[in-house]
């Protein structure tokens, strides 16, 4: 019924493999990540969607086509997300619901999920993982000692608190690795939900790169089971949060308020848009929304390894297709202009066939298109700036799909965007308001719908 497959060498993977995270041939130097191949059948109901996201689109998640392929009926499956759900609403106060979405201005709308478990999406993908966990050890499909195993994640701030509330939840152990520069109240209330921090300093025999990643990709290797908000790590963490971009359209829908032309969201490691993009999708597949919107990934001046790469990709296909245009220069600050060129007469002349050969070759050449941002970078949005957008080639792919483009924005356009904001009733932080940023970085006309994703609460 569903299918998981490396979207870099084509590895299928069965629906009773125990470990379905990580591609076996990653590491050979080309790109490797765990995906679903298809959009499975689902009927989308009409009206504002309501409820638990994880209840309301399951026939769309993996788990539980697992529990389905393993005898576990959808009644018996809903009572473990409901189970599950009130678990994790005891450790943080609240239990999963559909996120306000709504107009700020005509034709410019919010998704708001400061509100949300943990208090940004993050949530979304570490539930949809553990939902795995929960389906394997019921049906059978592992064994109970693998319970002994503790959960891993590198991350300082939104994504190691969600997961230290759904592994409270859940009774796991969880590592945390983090900087010795990370926040003192990230860290007490890690501390008081039970994770195990270990702070990683930036050893001399360390390869480029984040030091807590490397400390986490040790742990994974030593036996823990990879908890984090990295496709790369672990493809089904990207499955949960697909619910995200599925509300987000079913609520546009519903709201009848006119098209949705682009998303602006913010890039980090690229779990998000990855997530967001593939919602969308799969809503246009099912007819929920007209046409997939442009998706439009946003990172700071700071730090924008994953609009370089998108650069170097484009630049190959307009090159090779003799477009009259060109994006602009990998280390450009200032090149929506020509970057959003590129993407319309990419979006009007490429064929699809060219498309996917560039995605094919980029996969196969990782290290020509995605590598650790040289500087240490600083930014009022201090969480997104993973030095590497580990997440970075479905983005690639998903943008040039739907004829969007990629936007940095600097540090004023930042402050502006968390004001705006909390102006507008929303706490997002820095970080969090980054799309909003974007999305008037991207200097539309006030004729097309657009909307941001506010996500992370000011602490
Ligand atoms: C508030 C907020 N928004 C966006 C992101 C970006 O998500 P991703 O790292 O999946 O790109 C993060 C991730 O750290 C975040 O904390
Ligand atoms: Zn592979």
């Amino acid at each position: 019924m569903t299918a998981l497959a490396c979207t870099g060498c084509g590895h299928a993977v069965p629906l009773d493999e125990p470990r379905p995270f990580r591609c076996p041939r990653a590491g050979d130097g080309g790109d490797h990540v765990l995906a679903r191949t298809d959009a499975p059948p689902w009927e989308p109901a009409s009206g504002q969607p309501a409820g638990n996201p994880f209840v309301r689109y399951r026939a769309l998640a993996y788990p539980w086509h697992v529990a389905r392929a393993r005898g576990m009926t959808d009644d018996a499956y809903v009572a473990r997300v409901e189970a599950l759900d009130r678990a994790v609403a005891a450790v943080d106060g609240r239990g999963f619901a559909i996120t306000p979405y709504r107009a700020a201005a005509p034709t410019r709308w919010w998704k708001d999920e400061t509100g949300h478990v943990a208090g940004s999406h993050k949530a979304r993908h570490l539930f949809g993982l553990a939902l795995w966990l929960d389906v394997a050890e019921r049906t059978g499909l592992t064994a109970a000692a693998e319970r002994a195993r503790p959960l891993a994640i590198a991350s300082c701030g939104n994504a190691a608190l969600a997961a230290a509330v759904v592994a409270r939840a859940i009774d796991r152990r969880l590592q945390v690795f983090v900087p010795p520069t990370a926040d003192a109240v990230v860290v007490a209330r890690l501390t008081a939900l039970g994770a195990e921090l270990t702070a990683c300093p930036r050893r001399a025999d360390d390869p480029p790169g984040d030091p807590c990643y490397h400390r986490f990709q040790a742990a994974v290797r030593a036996g823990a089971l990879p908890f984090s908000c990295q496709g790369s790590d672990n493809g089904l963490t990207i499955d949960g949060g697909v619910t995200l971009g599925l509300e987000l359209a079913e609520q546009h829908a519903a709201l009848g308020e006119g098209p949705l032309d682009h998303v602006a969201i913010q890039i980090g490691g690229g779990a998000l848009a990855t997530a967001v993009a593939r919602g969308l999708a799969w809503a246009h597949a099912r007819g929920v929304l007209a046409m997939t919107p442009a998706i439009h990934a946003v990172q700071t001046a700071a730090c924008f390894p994953l609009v370089r790469a998108w650069r170097r990709v484009a630049r190959g296909l307009t090159e090779q297709l003799g477009a009259p245009v060109r994006p602009a220069d990998d280390d450009a600050r200032d090149g929506t202009a020509a970057d959003a060129d590129a993407a319309r007469w990419l979006h009007a002349h490429a064929p699809p066939a060219a498309l996917d050969r560039a995605v094919a070759a980029a996969a196969a050449a990782r290290a020509q298109f995605m590598w650790p941002w040289e500087s240490a970078p600083r930014s009022v949005a201090s969480g997104i700036l993973d030095d590497e957008t580990y997440d970075w080639l479905a983005i690639v792919r998903a943008t040039l799909a739907t004829g969007g483009w990629p936007v940095v924005v600097d540090e004023a356009a930042l402050v502006a965007a968390r004001a705006e904001a909390h102006a507008g009733g929303v706490p997002a932080s820095a970080t969090g308001a980054a799309g909003l940023a974007g999305l008037h970085a991207l200097d539309l006309p006030a004729t097309a719908g657009v909307a941001a994703l506010l996500t992370g609460v000011e602490r």
